[in-house]
């Protein structure tokens, strides 16, 4: 295990509580582990959001909710919420790239509105006793967006801020930007932490070594590939008692039956183990039950 602290990358859709708490069973490593972004919607916090943060389903981990809003309101109500369960710690998201979302300037929108940003910052700054990270890009259209944003963390004072450099036009793909990177670690008043396309653990080195004040490398994509990257790779006996974990925890948890925790399953199957042998991931992905299901995961870990 590497010695720069690992954070996990919020990842919605897969790194629920139910893949946290199987990932620290299985593997651990990770100092700290992020929610999905939550948001308000029509007037409340989605109530499959809000069982995902509650403080008894996240035992164990340090662990840190994060938010998405635009409208001051909103974002302070969240983060009421959020402190009422007994968090002192609220991450805010700043660079979700997803057209609807960035469309009403949130997530990555909101890079290019700095106004709306202060505003933000200004109403969360006043709710006091909230330990605030910021998650963000560059920008979203342009990679310099980040340079009228960093003047205004004065007002939020966070103890970190993870940077993703790619801008939100570019979603998860294209060039990395790592001399935009260079010169926010430079000028950054504020503890840094890298996050993009880490994929091993010889490139979380790599990135340590190259930026020494980082205060952590933030993984997402590469634990869904390969949840064991952090131990050095490919430990396929390990990836099969965690997929095993997933499986029985989501059996127990999702409330709609086989069909639910089919969909649920094969999601994963969107990342994990790409390099896998390609009929055996097929037969995985077209499974239509459960059953069939977990005869091919069987079939293709037992080949492994
Ligand atoms: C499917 C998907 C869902 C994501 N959901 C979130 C999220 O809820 N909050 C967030 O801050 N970032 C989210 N991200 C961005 C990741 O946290 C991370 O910044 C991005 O994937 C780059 O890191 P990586 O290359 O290590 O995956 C998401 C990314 C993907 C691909």
């Amino acid at each position: 295990m590497t010695k720069i602290a690992i954070h996990q990358a919020p990842l919605q859709g897969f790194t629920d509580h139910i893949w946290r708490n199987a990932f620290n069973a299985v593997f651990g490593g990770i100092d700290c582990y992020y929610s999905s972004f939550l948001r308000i919607e029509h007037g409340e916090i989605r109530r499959k959001d809000f069982r995902d943060i509650m403080p008894e389903s996240n035992v164990g981990i340090t662990f840190v909710p994060q938010i998405l809003a635009c409208q001051p309101d909103d974002a302070v109500a969240m983060v009421k919420r959020i402190a009422d369960l007994g968090y002192n710690r609220v991450d805010i998201n700043l660079g979700c790239p997803f057209p609807p979302i960035t469309r009403k300037n949130r997530g990555a929108g909101m890079l290019s509105n700095p106004s709306l940003v202060e505003n933000l910052f200004i109403a969360l700054a006043s709710v006091g006793s909230i330990d605030y990270s910021v998650k963000m890009r560059l920008g979203m259209h342009s990679a310099d967006d980040w340079k009228h944003i960093l003047p205004l963390f004065d007002i939020l004072k966070p103890s970190h801020i993870t940077i993703h450099p790619r801008i939100g036009a570019q979603q998860y793909k294209g060039h990395i930007d790592i001399d935009q990177f260079s010169l926010i670690y430079a000028d950054c008043g504020y503890p840094v932490i890298y996050n993009g396309d880490i994929t091993t653990l010889q490139q979380v080195e790599e990135v340590a070594a190259k930026f020494p004040k980082l205060k952590a490398v933030m993984v997402g994509r590469g634990l869904l590939y390969d949840p064991s990257m952090l131990c050095g790779g490919d430990n396929f006996a390990a990836i099969h008692r965690f997929h095993s974990m997933l499986l029985e925890s989501n059996k127990d948890y999702l409330e709609g039956g086989d069909h639910q925790v089919l969909a649920k399953m094969l999601t994963y199957w969107e990342y994990l183990l790409p390099d896998a042998d390609k009929s055996l991931r097929k037969k995985v992905l077209k499974s239509t039950s459960l059953l069939k299901y977990s005869a091919a995961v069987e079939d293709l870990f037992s080949k492994l």
